[in-house]
């Protein structure tokens, strides 16, 4: 698929989908992005993409997990601002949101309310034990206290709207088993109350590696601007990130990820682009220099009608507020019905 405009949807809404009461839904999955840094091109092709590109076949939430960016050290001005770009660019990757759902964490108060019903289920072992918490608290001078609760928060997330699927990475894997264990335990102790939910790995989905260190995933802390290619970065900028890509020894062109991971990173993106294998694109390029054009025009394919809908939206960011704003509105019935559920269940009087 070679994308000519800026919308990631492939399939026209079917008739009659979506809303119609409980029950009769269709499938529901939830995402959640968490505005700490600029999205780059593995957000999009490992996580927007495939997650805009069903919203006509399941019902799809996407919230901007701003509580979830207060974990760390943070800016309060750069979380705004991330924030409100991040919601643009979904809304420019072709996120519809007269059929999806669209809205900041932090505007829905019933995740809040829910995370401390469930830090009542949880143990702090069960906590303590996961291995992003054990990584990134040994990073930190002073951890703090919501770092250890994080996979809490992101349980009552996916909880609190009875999600059926969650499209994770291998990296979110655990806090997904997580949210699972909990809904057990409290449907058990206290009465079914949560849809329990599932993983979903997408149909299609990428593996993107830093440009300069293959290695690595691209864009995680600690891999590099330069081998990083953001969704807003400027035509020349991803020219020059792509042109600088590292390369592996060698002089023709072939797909072994094992042996020559720089190369396959570069086709692999490629194939994510237009289309195809990467083992068969491989074959219509003689050298590491074609191939790099051919990367470099098919990355700009992709995101320049993507960034255009973004400088169009930005123009006007009251019309994202109203989205934002409308969005946490028609989340608010459902996820007050399910606060209300988890109250009554745990033994509170309402
Ligand atoms: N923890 C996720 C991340 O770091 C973001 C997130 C928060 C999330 N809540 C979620 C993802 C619920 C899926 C479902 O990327």
């Amino acid at each position: 698929m070679t994308p000519t405009t800026a919308t990631l949807t492939t399939n026209p809404a079917p008739a009659g989908a979506g809303g119609g009461p409980a029950g009769a839904r269709g499938i529901r999955r939830l995402t959640g992005l968490k505005p700490t840094g600029h999205l780059h091109l593995g957000n999009l092709l490992g996580a927007i993409r495939p997650i805009v590109g069903t919203q006509y076949r399941a019902e799809t939430i996407v919230f901007l997990a701003d509580l979830h960016a207060l974990t760390v050290p943070h800016e309060p001005a750069r979380v705004r601002a991330l924030t409100l770009e991040q919601a643009t660019l979904m809304l420019a990757t072709g996120l519809d949101p007269d059929r999806s759902l669209l809205y900041v964490q932090s505007q829905l108060p019933q995740h809040t309310e829910l995370h401390y019903l469930l830090e009542c289920t949880t143990g702090y072992g069960e906590a303590h034990r996961m291995i992003q918490f054990r990584e990134k608290s040994t990073a930190e001078q002073q951890v703090r206290l919501s770092l250890l609760s994080y996979p809490v928060l992101m349980a009552a997330d996916i909880l609190l709207h009875d999600t059926d699927e969650v499209p994770v990475g291998n990296d979110q894997n655990q806090h997904l088993e997580l949210a699972r264990a909990v809904a057990g335990r409290f449907n058990a102790q206290y009465g079914q109350t949560f849809t329990m939910p599932r993983a979903a790995l997408p149909e299609v989905s990428p593996r993107v590696m830093d440009l300069s260190d293959p290695a690595r995933k691209m864009g995680k802390t600690g891999s590099s601007d330069a081998g990083t290619i953001f969704l807003l970065d400027p035509p020349e900028v991803i020219r020059r990130k792509v042109q600088r890509a590292v390369t592996d020894p060698g002089r023709t062109v072939g797909y072994d990820p094992r042996r020559r991971p720089g190369v396959a990173n570069l086709l692999e993106i490629l194939a994510a682009c237009v289309g195809g294998s990467p083992t068969g694109l491989a074959a219509d390029y003689r050298s590491y220099a074609q191939l790099k054009g051919a990367v470099v025009e098919a990355v700009e394919g992709l995101l320049r009608p993507i960034r255009l809908r973004h400088t169009e939206l930005a123009r006007d960011p009251g019309y994202v507020r109203r989205v934002l704003a409308d969005g946490a509105e028609r989340a608010r019935e459902g996820a007050e019905d399910t606060v209300y559920r988890a109250k009554r269940a745990i033994g509170l009087l309402c």
